[in-house]
């Protein structure tokens, strides 16, 4: 069943099956007067409506009415499957206090724990549909999920449940990721050997049982001044990778422990946040392969002045990519595309760069850049149609939902 979408006024692509790094992120292929053809959940023709082949047999027929087309969003981290909100918390910031002493009073990522630990693998999972729907209505296709709010074997494992049973109904595509470093469980905060056997149990238990029932294909470890140290999140993530699932890091993120370096000497697939990243951790990412996710959703919620060095990453060769942070503490947001125009306007990226950050070089972090995050024969039919004569206006016409229609496989998704 092929479907014809024509009547595009662009479409704005990067393009290739593995990362775009450095300045080339800038370039887009461009088609004016576009057409797509999606054929058994994938591209079959990509271009200029006078090339379409006439030999071409179309089943169905879409009118795009001047819409632009771009890649489906790529969101490569997020903290979906949690349970509570936090806005009294995020009130008591906009009086004054700060994220960290609101977190050693006993709140932060402590009550999300509470609330996660007190709900059911069920309700959890009925979460994060409810948040990839909105994820989905805002153009997001694919995204990553990270338990992280459980810290005990148990309610990691109905965390990452959660995840697996929603992305059987999933309208975005779900990549789930252990957490289980993420903090110490409130039960052994203050104890030095607490704290040791925990680390212990993610090595020992947790990482096995999640590798048993093959609940996450990449790990995670939260390196920051109090929390994981350097030695303690490089153990965990060494772990994990024996058991399969490839190591991410949430690095640099509250102060400069070093972890871009880490991330990168580990091969590891990102180094996400780096708002405190140091000269040298910016060069050691430029000259490796592991991506530097950027979320600077997070600094804007934070209210902080501090954003990511995107645009010296960039230059610098290294291949940068986008994503929401989405969690109720520092990020409640499912929306890439304030995301991009954060990215833009406060961390000077160019709008191509942008774009190509929260598509291709995200799917890349996901290891998925041969499936998806760009609008090529022969990729998974992903695809969001804007209600904007061009993909500039994705930042030119900020804080509203340019995105109309989204397609996941060649489906328009409800
Ligand atoms: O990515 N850095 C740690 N984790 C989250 C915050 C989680 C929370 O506050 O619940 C983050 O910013
Ligand atoms: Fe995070």
């Amino acid at each position: 069943m092929a479907l014809l979408v024509r009547n595009l006024a662009q479409i704005a692509t990067p393009s290739g099956r593995t990362a775009v790094r450095g300045r080339a992120m800038r370039e887009l292929t461009l088609y004016e007067n576009a057409v797509l053809v999606v054929d058994g959940g994938r591209f079959a023709f990509v271009g200029r409506e006078s090339d379409l082949p006439n030999d071409v047999t179309i089943d169905d027929d879409f009118d795009a009415r001047g819409m632009t087309a771009v890649p489906g969003f790529i969101d490569t981290h997020t903290h979906l499957p949690f349970a509570g909100l936090r806005e009294s918390e995020f009130n008591r910031r906009l009086r004054g206090e700060s994220y960290e002493s609101i977190a050693a009073s006993g709140g932060g990522i402590a009550s999300t724990v509470r609330a996660t630990r007190a709900a059911t693998q069920e309700e959890l999972a009925q979460n994060v549909l409810a948040r990839a729907a909105t994820m989905a209505r805002y153009g997001t296709t694919t995204a990553e999920a990270k338990s992280g709010y459980g810290l005990t074997r148990d309610d990691e494992l109905k965390q990452l449940r959660a995840i697996r049973d929603a992305n059987a109904t999933s309208p975005v595509r779900l990549v789930p990721t252990c957490l289980a470093a993420h903090e110490f469980p409130p039960e052994s905060r203050g104890d030095e050997s607490a704290r040791d056997a925990y680390v212990d149990a993610i090595v020992d238990e947790i990482l096995p049982a999640v590798a048993r029932e093959e609940l996450a294909v990449f790990c995670d470890a939260f390196v920051e001044r109090g929390v994981f140290t350097r030695a303690q999140g490089e153990r965990v993530l060494r772990a994990g990778r024996e058991l399969g699932m490839s190591p991410r890091l949430h690095a640099d993120e509250l102060s400069d422990t070093d972890g871009a370096r880490l991330a990168a000497d580990l091969g590891a697939a990102s180094a996400d946040h780096l708002m405190q990243i140091s000269d040298a951790g910016v060069a050691a990412l430029a000259a490796s392969d592991t991506v530097a996710n950027l979320l600077p959703a997070t600094s804007f919620f934070l209210m902080s002045t501090k954003y990511a060095p995107g645009r010296a990453l960039i230059d610098a060769g290294g291949i940068v990519s986008l994503s929401t942070d989405c969690n109720p503490g520092t990020s409640m947001t499912e929306s890439m595309q304030i995301v991009m125009q954060l990215a833009t306007l406060q961390m000077k990226l160019t709008v191509e760069e942008s774009l190509t950050a929260a598509t291709l070089n995200g799917a890349y972090s996901l290891r998925l850049a041969h499936e998806t995050g760009s609008i090529e024969a022969g990729k998974r039919a992903d695809f969001v149609l804007l209600d904007a004569p061009s993909y500039l206006h994705l930042v030119y016409h900020f804080g509203v939902n340019l995105v109309r229609h989204v397609f996941r496989d060649g489906v328009q998704l409800p």
